[in-house]
């Protein structure tokens, strides 16, 4: 049999977990095949939408699995209108059969199944070409901002010549100062609390912040917990804006962990009104103070949303040079062709894909 004849099947734990790990192992190692296995498992007891089958393929080989390409099913609101859809995420092919069609076949198979994905994230080069060869589309890349705390450590991680890193350590020195004091002044503010969970009870606040955007994810309680606060091994942390008795906006964000060669603390999504620029500032410059105690070494953030840039630019957040990939499929009935290039009717976080819930694990 070819190996673009390997039946791609839905994946079933009982029948499919051992092979697939076996894999999995085989291939990132036993420590962070363990903590993938567990985010993998948290998808099928615990995640919002898990019933819409399947939440992964595996292309099976007798007893063995070849490859992989999971699914993470979600909500988006679209001009006011709830939408299922899907991202794929976390494909691997055995590098036995690497070469031989099957990363391109799987996500063909996915292309195929005609849903709206509004966008894979964080993907390697080889991933996206092989998304855009099945027929996905490059839609406008997204920029991270970050706030550099620590610039010896981050120019010196960049190998600069030596004039040049002497300049921008300078550079980066005064806007530090200016940050870190204009951020411990907007933090000293009443109306931001950590929260350990986020609350079904707030929903109906975040549903009315909502249709300032025309398209975004719906960012309720149980998806906000189960993505991040109830994550298995990230210490994710959540913060929640209020004035006076009412939510205004949150955030959720984390240190890098321990054992990471880069200290990046990273804010992997918010929500508060559009251009409610006085709630994003009080929960941002909470991160920042936190940030810099901890000795991180930059805070990233990533928006779509040209106001919210704008706030970033103030409080000291530079574009990063890096530029993350991000395609669709089956966009045609459902959005405009424009949304696709201009990403500013979006309101996109970096955790909206799978991307950062694997970050601990390498
Ligand atoms: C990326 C990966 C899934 C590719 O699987 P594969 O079965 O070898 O891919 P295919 O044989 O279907 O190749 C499809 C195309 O991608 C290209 N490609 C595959 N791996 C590549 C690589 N490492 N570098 C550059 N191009 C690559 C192939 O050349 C082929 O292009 P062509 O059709 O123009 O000849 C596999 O290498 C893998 O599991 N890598 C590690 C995990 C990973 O990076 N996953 C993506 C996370 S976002």
């Amino acid at each position: 049999m070819s190996r673009r004849d390997l039946p791609i099947v839905p994946y079933r734990p009982e029948v499919h977990a051992e092979a697939l790990f076996a894999f999995v192992a085989k291939v990132l190692g036993a420590e962070v095949c363990a903590k993938r296995r567990q985010v993998i498992e948290t998808m099928h007891t615990t995640m919002p939408g898990r019933d819409r089958f399947p939440l992964r393929h595996v292309i099976v080989d007798g007893d063995r699995v070849a490859g992989t390409l999971g699914y993470m099913p979600a909500d988006f609101w679209i001009r006011g209108k709830r939408t299922a859809v899907r991202f794929t995420h976390d494909l691997l092919v055995d590098p036995d059969y690497r070469g031989g069609g099957l990363g391109r076949l799987i996500v063909e198979n996915a292309f195929a199944l005609g849903d709206f994905f509004p966008g894979g994230m964080w993907m390697t080069d080889p991933c996206r070409k092989i998304h855009v060869d099945a027929g996905f589309q490059d839609a406008a890349p997204l920029v991270t901002y970050s706030l550099v705390l620590d610039p010896a450590s981050f120019v010196a991680r960049r190998g600069m010549p030596l004039f040049k890193a002497a300049a921008g350590r300078a550079a980066l020195t005064a806007n530090r100062a200016v940050a870190l004091r204009r951020a411990r002044r907007a933090a000293s503010r009443d109306g931001v609390q950590e929260i350990l969970r986020f609350d079904a009870n707030t929903d109906a606040a975040w549903e009315k912040l909502v249709p300032g955007y025309e398209i975004t994810r719906v960012r309720d309680a149980a998806y906000l917990n189960w993505k991040y606060l109830a994550h298995p091994w990230l210490p994710y942390r959540g913060l929640l804006a209020t004035k006076g008795p009412d939510p205004t906006g949150y955030l959720v964000w984390r240190l890098a962990p321990d054992h990471a060669a880069e200290k990046r603390a990273v804010v992997t999504d918010f929500l508060t009104a559009r251009s409610d620029a006085d709630t994003l500032r009080r929960l941002l410059a909470r991160v920042v103070v936190e940030a810099a105690a901890a000795g991180m070494e930059s805070v990233s953030v990533l928006t779509t949303q040209p106001w919210a840039v704008g706030l970033l630019r103030s409080m000291g957040f530079l574009p990063r040079e890096a530029r993350n990939t991000w395609v669709v499929a089956g966009w045609q009935n459902v959005i405009p062709g424009e949304w696709l290039q201009d990403t500013s009717p979006w309101h996109v976080c970096m955790g909206d894909s799978d991307g950062d819930i694997w970050t601990g694990s390498n």
